[in-house]
């Protein structure tokens, strides 16, 4: 197995004019080929930062972060990143925004490859094509920049709370769709949540941060074999996860 994003003693400290923020003091995360990794952690410890790092739209840090392989300085790969706010363009219609992604790759040719239409049906959004975001609801337009992720083609999607406007029943569709592509188009997966539940149904391993400044204060293994179905929620060994990361967060 590979491995494809490994990040060794990251620090991070924000400086503004007069005050200094420290708020990643040691984090180390590893995320291999395939695999499903969830960084759970409470509000304003950094988790975003984590990410935002590894999209590089934060240059300044210190500590090792390899993206497969290579020195995230000095490569050029690019990860699929959904930020927490979704960025679609307002000027842009909904599927404009969805297929933004090939635009830039010079790959639009090939919308009937990616079978956009389908994806676009298997996210809820059929008939909503030519509406402006600011038309469509908030889990509308989480569901479009989720779909813009997944077009941009990388092996390694970082996503940034990306289900926190889903209603339940949306949620739970989009849980089941993000591990089925997963498994088809074999990506690798660094999400961050606030639902244990979530992350525990999800994931092959949950890192949990402690208040700002943030170190990794657990790593759990979940071992439920895949594909999943949703009864592992209702076991003993889902209660006795959820036990464990509750308790390295309270
Ligand atoms: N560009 C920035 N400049 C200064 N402080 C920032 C910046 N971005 C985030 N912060 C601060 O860093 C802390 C961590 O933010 P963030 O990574 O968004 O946390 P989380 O995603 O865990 O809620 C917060 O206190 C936030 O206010
Ligand atoms: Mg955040």
């Amino acid at each position: 197995m590979k491995i494809k994003v490994k990040i060794e003693n990251l620090k991070k400290v924000y400086t503004g004019k007069k005050e200094t923020l420290e708020v990643l003091r040691d984090i180390n995360i590893e995320l291999w080929e395939n695999q499903f990794v969830s960084i759970i952690g409470p509000s304003g410890c950094g988790k975003s930062t984590i990410l935002r790092i590894l999209a590089r739209l934060e240059k300044e840090f210190s500590g090792n972060i390899t993206i497969n392989g290579e020195d995230i300085k000095t490569s050029s790969y690019r990860p699929g990143y959904m930020p927490q706010k979704d960025l679609l363009m307002p000027w842009r219609t909904l599927y404009k925004n969805i297929v933004l992604p090939l635009e830039i790759n010079g790959t639009l040719k090939d919308v009937e490859k990616y079978d956009v239409a389908g994806l676009i049906r298997e996210f809820g959004l059929e008939g909503f094509e030519n509406y402006y975001p600011s038309e469509i609801s908030g889990g509308m337009k989480q569901r479009a920049g989720l779909l813009r992720t997944f077009l941009m083609g990388s092996d390694i999607m970082l996503l940034d709370e990306p289900f926190g406007a889903l209603d339940a029943i949306t949620r739970i569709n989009m849980q089941e769709w993000l591990l089925k592509i997963l498994v088809e188009h074999k990506k690798s997966v660094l999400f961050i949540t606030h639902d244990i539940e979530e992350a525990i149904f999800l994931s092959d391993k949950v890192y949990v941060l402690s208040d700002r400044p943030a170190c990794v204060i657990k790593d759990l293994d979940i071992e439920f074999p895949r594909p999943r179905s949703r009864e592992v929620l209702s076991s003993h060994k889902f209660l006795e996860y959820k036990d464990a990361l509750l308790k390295a967060l309270l």
